[in-house]
């Protein structure tokens, strides 16, 4: 293993399955990291996964990324849109993001449009559903390896 990814995931985002299934599908967090574990193997990369409704844990999560991870994917769901606090641990956690939404948020309500998570992400990955999450383990994967 070359590398160490977090995938970070906010607020019902352990509902998923269950959870409005004609906007975010019938798969749920188990099953997504299941297939990220997976594509994580093939690119050589180790994946760990953490989920939490509170968004001061997210921020202690980004914060201790910074030592334990060398990428992080994060989906902060409805945090995307408010939080400022998320924003700025993004901004000094000093690795790679890549910003994952199941849904194009841009299709939906006017304010999901804008995203704070975005100023700190390299890239985004939204409208894929949970195909996302390894879409953007690949984009990692690549942002990792032009690094060295
Ligand atoms: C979401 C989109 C957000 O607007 C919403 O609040 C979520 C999930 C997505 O993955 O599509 O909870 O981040």
């Amino acid at each position: 293993v070359n590398a160490k990814v977090l995938v970070l995931n906010g607020p019902n985002l352990n509902m998923l399955g269950s959870r409005e299934p004609d906007i975010y599908g019938r798969t749920t967090l188990a099953d997504i990291k299941r297939a990220v574990t997976a594509r994580a193997a093939k690119l050589k990369l180790k994946a760990t996964f953490k989920q939490s409704n509170v968004e001061g844990e997210i921020v202690t999560a980004i914060q201790s990324a910074r030592k334990k991870a060398d990428g992080l994917i994060i989906n902060a769901a409805a945090y995307t849109h408010t939080s400022v606090a998320i924003l700025d641990a993004l901004l000094a956690c000093g690795i790679p993001i890549v910003e994952v939404h199941l849904s194009n948020i841009y299709r939906r309500e006017e304010f999901r449009h804008h995203s704070y998570v975005s100023r700190a992400a390299t890239g985004v990955i939204c409208g894929f559903g949970a195909h996302g999450y390894e879409l953007a383990l690949e984009a990692m994967a690549r942002l990792l390896s032009d690094k060295k």
